[in-house]
């Protein structure tokens, strides 16, 4: 039986902190000593765990894989001989009565390699599917449907900490192995490019009245003020914390810029190619081009971004924003992701 347990945990809305408290309860309630740490505000360098403690870890899957904030957690995380059981949060399904699992690709591959290479031994593999917090490309999902992934998975979760805290290895995301290497090219797409993308797509409209919660809760502090404006950096996670937590409900996707800078930009992009194409250097493969391709227009997300946030002081154009933005909408639902709602008290 286990006897001191230390969870660290990393949660944009809440699901996975509420998995990482229910985790707890459990093993409080064997009389197992628990810590709850939480990796967005941990100190490096990493505390060394005692060699007889379970290490669990809790986090989203972003983009098939943990976070970025996860990935230097685990990369940095001490080398030493303790047991690890990984473990996720995916966006799950309600269909009829069946909860269809969301896709979590490299998440316990590429960690499990890092953490057994630094000496550890991974005794769990554990994903489990709660609601999505995607808010920026589906609609929330509904209360029941929220309330029912809630029930199911808390049953399941209350069941394998049994297992852990008995001693026993749990492979339960095993299961998803062929689901997971159909996804694996897109995750490394997704870590060098895609998150960019998404770290542009939030802005604060003029609801917000300067509360600052959302910049003192950013787990990856990418939150400035530029201009007296809320700002976001190029080092958002898109975790969706600032969205679920923001009392004015001013913190919103922009479609409608999104949609303008692809258009724009593309052009701009292609432009560029054919002419260096033309002139310097005519380019034969594929990846080169498409890494090319991608600075550029990574370079001018940041500077259409730039520009967008200066334009927003005129009413109008703050209020074509505001209106081409599907999170401004009462249908899409954004004030359903605040998922720690749900959740335990006993995780802070
Ligand atoms: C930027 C972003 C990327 C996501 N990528 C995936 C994904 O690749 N696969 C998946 O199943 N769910 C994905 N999701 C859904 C979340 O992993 C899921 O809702 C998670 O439970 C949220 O946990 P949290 O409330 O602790 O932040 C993504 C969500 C966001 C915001």
């Amino acid at each position: 039986m286990t006897e001191s347990v230390i969870i660290y945990y990393f949660s944009g809305t809440g699901n996975s902190k509420n998995v990482a408290g229910w985790l707890y309860e459990n093993a409080t309630s064997i009389g197992a000593k628990c810590d709850l740490v939480s990796i967005s505000n941990l100190e490096y360098p990493i505390e060394k765990p005692p060699e007889d403690t379970q290490v669990i870890i809790i986090s989203p899957v972003h983009g098939f894989n943990y976070p970025p904030l996860v990935l230097k957690f685990i990369t940095r995380f001490p080398k030493g001989k303790n047991r690890i059981v990984l473990m996720c949060t995916r966006a799950g399904l309600l269909i009829g009565k069946y909860n269809l699992p969301g896709v979590s690709g490299l998440t316990f591959y590429f960690s499990s390699l890092i953490l057994t290479l630094k000496g550890h031994k991974i005794s769990g593999m554990i994903p489990v599917d709660l609601p999505s917090n995607w808010i920026s490309f589906h609609p929330g999902l509904n209360r029941p449907t929220v309330d029912v992934l809630y029930q199911k998975n808390k049953k399941k979760v209350q069941i394998l900490a049994e297992r852990i805290f008995a001693g026993k290895n749990v492979w339960r995301g095993l299961r998803d192995i062929i689901q997971d290497i159909i996804v694996i090219p897109i995750s490394p797409a997704y870590y060098l490019v895609g998150r960019f993308f998404l770290a542009k797509t939030l802005y604060a409209s003029r609801d917000c009245d300067d509360c600052d919660i959302c910049l003192k809760a950013c787990p990856a502090k990418a939150i400035i003020k530029i201009d007296n404006r809320m700002y976001w950096t190029f080092r958002c996670e898109s975790c969706m914390k600032c969205i679920a937590n923001c009392p004015k409900q001013a913190i919103e996707t922009a479609h409608g810029f999104v949609i303008g800078y692809i258009s724009l930009a593309s052009a701009i992009t292609g432009s560029l190619l054919l002419l260096f194409e033309k002139y310097v250097l005519s380019l034969e493969s594929g990846l080169v081009k498409w890494i090319i391709e991608s600075a550029i227009l990574i370079f001018l997300l940041g500077v259409a971004y730039r520009i967008m946030h200066y334009l927003m002081r005129f009413k109008w154009i703050e209020r074509m924003m505001v209106y081409t933005s599907l999170t401004k909408f009462k249908f899409w639902g954004k004030i359903r992701i605040r998922y720690y709602k749900h959740g335990n008290p006993v995780v802070k």
